[in-house]
């Protein structure tokens, strides 16, 4: 193509993109599917690849480098989604109660007292019976349309009980429980991803994935509390609100109370106070509705919120208590982590009797001392902290903390390196440290070796019998009879445990040495890029650094800890007993080459959700195909997933082919 022809061309896309931009964005009216659009843009990016010259500031390709891609598409609400007033204590709720009763002229009020879930709220249209669209609700005008998202909720059901005909609008919270919670920033933690700081930000971002599938695999419920247009349904209460919507089939808002007399309302807010902590879903407050619709409507709105109804917030809980003690322990990598021992203190159901006070900054921010009172909190409802000192408790003779300057394990004396806020022991054979390491080396994300707990690693290290993870290879079934409560046959399990560790993949290898800053993912993509211990040994910080996600500290830690003698000695012993050091499947198969992928460079970018990149880049390498980490004119074919960022822009811009997770599948069972 000449450049007359190209900048022809170029304009054509340019006005076909904006029109498209206009449909999608503004008149929610698309007319071509994304992958269509998406090809626009691309021959696009090729043209102003080839003519830089063409390259305009109005180009398209230029305003997706520096903003993230268009979302959700918009989704206006049939009537706007109000939020409500809030009552910060019971004086507020009986001045709530007055008005309303004035304004009705009636003191008889009914109410009805639902549990106010912490989560997102949503708004679902089912038409003829048949969820149509999931929205959030914005800015309460205008949300976003998460209805892909929506439909992964197992607990909604996608078409209603009985013959429902028309729309029906309903409306309710996107909740996470605590305890699913826990369970996905555990695993984001193995994973080095970032954590969410409570259920709601958990559950609100796992709601707002682009990727749907991301979205179902976490663990969201669905309660509704409102039936729009409930006179059509002939309901006239909210109480028969909530059960007609448990006949359609649909989650209600559980652990309801309908209440007759404002004492009735009160006795409810002191139960659920206690109640509420058993509860699996965080719940900060009540909402006190006003039973009967047609008086709801009498009392109207304000511009904000409804008159009919208030959010009863329960104060933070926050508890006294006194620092008993400070101890420190000491983990894996010899982090001095400083622990405040508490006289026990009943927060959110459970009694607390410990908080972690992470580290010296910490301790000198709040300026903690033994023997201080102190007001503690659960944060997230879920993880104890201690959030200040009583000053007026202290006492005279209480000094600063500070974390010891030795270990307070082996006596090493203890650093503090620059730019870091902890302080470690040094010491590599500190037995803690030993300690500490042997269970990571034989946790379920490394080489999970069955049968080895807290009390048997303190006994093998204590012994002398296991100085370094190679040791393990070396213990016989007699060696671990002698120890305390081990029995014969468990010996033998144990041993039979150890034995079929030594086929884990090379990631788990990598991953249970235990290097620092080196996580499981890190762990697995060096085994698939480096694909054996001796090229990961010999590979140089600028060789780490070409791995997403191995920047300069990274690649520094992963060489000085090849660089330590024991470390290597370490591994050689493991190789020596046998333990597999080798990415399997590594060599590409032949018989699997694939005409397209052979030969062809790839680049894995962002999240993908059906695998991790490493296995993606297996996968690829499997049909013949070469990986790398950086995008160059070189590179064919850019496989970007979720979240995808410079490499994506770079490919773009270089009019390199971009695929989605689900193309490269589809190629790859081509
Ligand atoms: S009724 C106009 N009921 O609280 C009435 N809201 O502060 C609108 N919420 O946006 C809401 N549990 O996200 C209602 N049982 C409940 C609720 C509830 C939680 C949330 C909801 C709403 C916010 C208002």
């Amino acid at each position: 193509m000449g450049i007359d022809e190209a900048r022809k061309r170029a304009l054509e896309l340019k006005s076909l993109i904006a029109r498209n931009d206009r449909l999608y964005y503004v008149l929610d009216a698309p007319e071509i599917e994304d992958h269509a659009y998406d090809a626009l843009l691309r021959e696009l990016a090729s043209i102003e690849s080839d003519y830089p010259e063409l390259l305009s500031p109005d180009s398209p390709n230029i305003r997706v480098r520096g903003e993230p891609r268009g979302e959700f598409r918009k989704f206006t609400h049939a009537s706007p989604m109000q939020s409500l007033d809030n009552a910060l204590d019971l004086s507020e709720l009986r001045g709530f109660y007055g008005r309303a009763a004035k304004s009705i002229g009636r003191d008889d009020l009914e109410w009805v007292c639902e549990p106010k879930l912490d989560g997102l709220a949503v708004s679902l249209v089912y038409r003829d019976g048949v969820l149509e669209t999931g929205a959030t609700r914005g800015d309460g005008t205008v949300g976003e349309d998460i209805t892909r998202n929506i439909r992964t909720i197992r607990s909604l059901p996608l078409k209603l009980l009985g013959e429902v005909s028309g729309v029906v609008e309903v409306r309710g919270e996107v909740c996470m429980s605590r305890d699913d919670f826990a369970e996905l920033n555990r695993s984001r933690e193995e994973s080095e991803e970032p954590l969410f700081a409570n259920p709601r930000n958990a559950a609100a971002g796992s709601l707002r994935q682009l990727d749907h599938r991301v979205t179902a695999s976490r663990k969201l419920s669905i309660f509704l509390y409102q039936l729009m247009d409930a006179a059509n349904f002939g309901v006239r209460t909210q109480w028969e609100m909530l059960l007609r919507l448990e006949e359609m089939g649909l989650p209600a808002q559980r652990s309801r109370r309908f209440c007759g007399t404002l004492e009735e309302v009160e006795a409810y807010l002191a139960e659920w106070d206690e109640a509420r902590h058993e509860n699996p879903i965080n719940t900060d407050g009540v909402v006190v509705k006003l039973n009967d619709l047609s008086l709801r409507t009498e009392l109207g709105s304000t511009a904000k919120a409804p008159r009919w109804a208030i959010a009863f917030k329960y104060p933070p809980e926050e508890k006294r208590s006194k620092i008993l003690d400070i101890a420190v322990s000491v983990g894996r990598t010899g982090t001095l982590t400083p622990t405040a021992l508490l006289e026990p203190v009943r927060l959110s159901g459970t009694t607390v009797q410990r908080a972690s006070l992470h580290n010296q900054d910490e301790i000198d921010r709040k300026d903690v001392r033994i023997g201080d009172a102190v007001w503690v909190h659960k944060a997230g409802e879920i993880i104890p902290e201690v959030l200040r000192v009583d000053l007026e408790g202290r006492s005279a003779e209480s000094v600063p903390y500070k974390i010891p300057g030795n270990c307070p394990v082996c006596g090493a004396p203890a650093v503090r390196l620059p730019g870091e806020a902890a302080v470690r022991c040094p010491n590599k054979s500190c037995p803690a440290q030993l300690q500490e390491g042997i269970g990571h080396f034989v946790s379920r994300q490394c080489m999970d070796i069955d049968g080895i707990g807290p009390k048997l690693i303190a006994q093998l290290t204590e012994r002398g019998i296991v100085k370094c993870a190679a040791d393990l290879y070396s213990l016989r079934a007699e060696d671990l009879a002698e120890l305390d409560r081990m029995a014969e046959k468990s010996s033998e399990k144990l041993i039979g445990a150890i034995e079929d560790s030594k086929m884990r993949p090379l990631g788990a290898v990598i991953n249970g040495l235990g290097i620092r800053n080196v996580g499981r993912k890190t762990a697995l993509d060096l085994a698939s890029r480096f694909r054996g211990m001796d090229k990961l040994i010999a590979a140089n910080e600028d060789e780490l650094s070409v791995i997403e996600g191995v920047g300069p500290v990274v690649a520094a830690s992963i060489a000085a800890f090849m660089g330590e003698e024991h470390n290597r000695m370490t591994i050689e012993r493991l190789r020596e007993a046998g333990v597999n050091m080798e990415e399997a499947g590594g060599a590409e198969d032949p018989s699997k080459r694939s005409e397209f992928f052979s030969g062809k460079k790839f680049v894995f970018t962002g999240e993908l959700s059906m695998m991790t990149r490493a296995e993606a880049e297996k996968l690829a390498e499997s049909l013949g195909a070469k990986t790398s980490g950086s995008v160059s004119k070189k590179t064919d074919v850019v496989v970007a997933g979720l979240n995808a960022g410079g490499k994506y822009d770079r490919a773009v811009a270089l009019g390199i082919d971009v695929w989605d997770e689900e193309t490269f599948l589809k190629r790859v069972k081509e």
